[in-house]
């Protein structure tokens, strides 16, 4: 069989061994692979590199993509979805492995209908894919966070401060809640919950008054009312820009005018998307990749290989692709246990 690979939408560490995953396990049946550039772009326009097992044998401890990534959208134009159908078969693909998140896995599903046989393997680090325990990327960006959260800690302390930690994650606050938890905050906000000023404000004094500062991580999806900052712009699959909102910077202003506490924030933005995958994303995406390979042999296309407890399996895309995996209620009730 002739395999190909490509990585969709937003970076994050785990890309490179899931690669290495694919080629490696094509391979060991005999199988060549190719990988297409830049995401569903390098299948449009016939960009692509051949992967052969020498190509990715070092690349488990590499974060970013070798391939590179784009949020390009395939069917947002006829002409493109004719472009992406054209390029599998000049290639004489059999089998095609789409990394990546929603976006990337929703183009596969439709590529899918249209007779292409594809599988999907997800990631992302807001960990919000439907259908699978975790997404790798997820634990390696907040391990980032909470190494930051941290730091901030120390320099808060220090001048008796209040911080605002922001932190990526889209509509899903799965980043925030694991750093607000792993990394100890007073209060912690995700956009699952409707934003509580006078609340919010409590739990900052309470803080600053048993021991002299405050941290609060905040999610860049939460919804403080006021568009500060955003243009409006979006992306192909039409997402808004959340970090041109600067929700951190608001969050500051407001507690510092409303407790007098001198209150800084960081965002840390594309940080936490770089650097070397952790050892739990390493596995995960190895597992997946390899699962991936497997589910194509198989003539399993339109499936999406996840995790399920201690099991990879694969699943319809439509079953993953369903709503967004959002912090649930009992989540947000461990988190509040916690707050100060
Ligand atoms: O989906 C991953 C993610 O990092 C989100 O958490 C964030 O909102 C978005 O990508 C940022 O996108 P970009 O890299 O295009 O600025």
């Amino acid at each position: 069989m002739k395999f190909g690979v490509l990585t969709g939408g937003g970076d994050c560490p785990g890309l490179n061994p899931a690669i290495r995953a694919v080629v490696l396990r094509a391979a060991r049946f005999g199988h060549e692979t190719v990988g297409f550039l830049d995401g569903w772009k390098g299948l449009r326009d016939d960009q692509s590199r051949p992967l052969r097992p020498t190509d990715v044998t070092d690349l488990i401890s590499k974060g970013g993509t070798i391939l590179g990534s784009s949020r390009t959208n395939p069917f947002a134009k006829e002409e493109d979805a004719a472009q992406v159908l054209a390029t599998i078969a000049r290639h004489h693909l059999d089998a095609l492995v789409a990394i990546g998140g929603d976006d990337t896995l929703s183009a596969a599903r439709e590529l899918y209908r249209r007779g292409g046989r594809v599988v999907g393997v997800p990631k992302t680090m807001d960990n919000d894919v439907s259908g699978t325990d975790w997404t790798f990327g997820f634990h390696s960006a907040t391990a980032v966070a909470v190494d930051a959260l941290e730091r901030l800690r120390d320099t808060a302390g220090s001048h008796h401060r209040a911080i605002i930690l922001e932190v990526m994650g889209r509509h899903a606050g799965w980043v925030a809640l694991a750093t607000g938890i792993a990394g100890g905050a007073d209060v912690t906000l995700v956009p699952e919950e409707k934003y509580d000023e006078a609340a919010m404000l409590e739990h900052v004094r309470a803080a600053v008054s048993a021991r002299g500062y405050a941290l609060v991580v905040a999610s860049e999806g939460i919804d403080l009312g006021a568009r500060r900052g955003s243009t409006g712009a979006k992306d192909e699959f039409g997402h808004e820009l959340l970090r041109e909102r600067d929700v951190g910077a608001e969050l500051a202003r407001r507690i510092q005018e409303a407790t007098g506490v001198e209150t800084r924030s960081a965002q840390i933005g594309h940080i936490q998307r770089g650097g070397p995958p952790e050892l739990f994303d390493r596995i995960l995406a190895t597992r997946l990749g390899a699962c991936a390979v497997d589910l194509a042999i198989a003539g399993r296309f339109g499936e999406v290989a996840v995790l399920r407890g201690p099991v990879v399996l694969g699943i319809p895309l439509d079953e993953a692709l369903g709503q967004p995996k959002t912090v649930t209620a009992d989540w947000l009730d461990l988190l509040h246990t916690l707050e100060a």
